[in-house]
């Protein structure tokens, strides 16, 4: 397993991780899918020149930005709601199960939305996260078939 590999190793073999699995993130893929590729171009922005930003951070950050387990195609809420509040209870998740979160991946979590919700992220990492977390999405719904 190369580097980024073990960057996500210990988080992406919890039970609860892999239970993303089973949530439809949008148009086929799996929140599981979309959290690991969003921590995957994260990564490969990060190694394209000298960064001042800790990697871990960024990696755990996009890996966990939709930890909010539940699919929300069943909730009944619909999309607008959903997308407000599941940043909060993504975060809570990850605090219950990977213990305290540094202060970039709080931000980074909480603000991934942004615009949709109004706060933007204060750090470099959350504007990454919220960043590729868009440009994935896009890419999956311009995918004919993506599993
Ligand atoms: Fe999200
Ligand atoms: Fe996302």
């Amino acid at each position: 397993m190369g580097e980024f590999g073990n960057l996500i190793r210990n988080i992406i073999s919890t039970d609860n991780f892999i239970s993303m699995k089973k949530y439809v993130h949008h148009k086929g893929v799996s929140t599981y899918k979309h959290s690991i590729e969003v921590a995957y171009l994260c990564y490969k922005h990060y190694k394209k020149k000298e960064r001042k930003y800790p990697l871990k951070d960024l990696v755990r950050a996009a890996l966990l930005h939709d930890y909010y387990l539940y699919d929300w195609h069943h909730t009944g809420e619909g999309h607008r709601l959903h997308g407000l509040f599941h940043p909060g209870k993504a975060l809570r998740n990850a605090q219950r199960d990977y213990g305290e979160l540094s202060k970039y991946e709080v931000d980074a979590i909480k603000h991934h939305m942004f615009p949709l919700t109004i706060i933007p992220p204060r750090h470099k990492i959350g504007w990454l996260v919220c960043l590729y977390d868009k440009l994935s999405t896009i890419r999956d719904y311009r995918k004919k078939k993506y599993k």
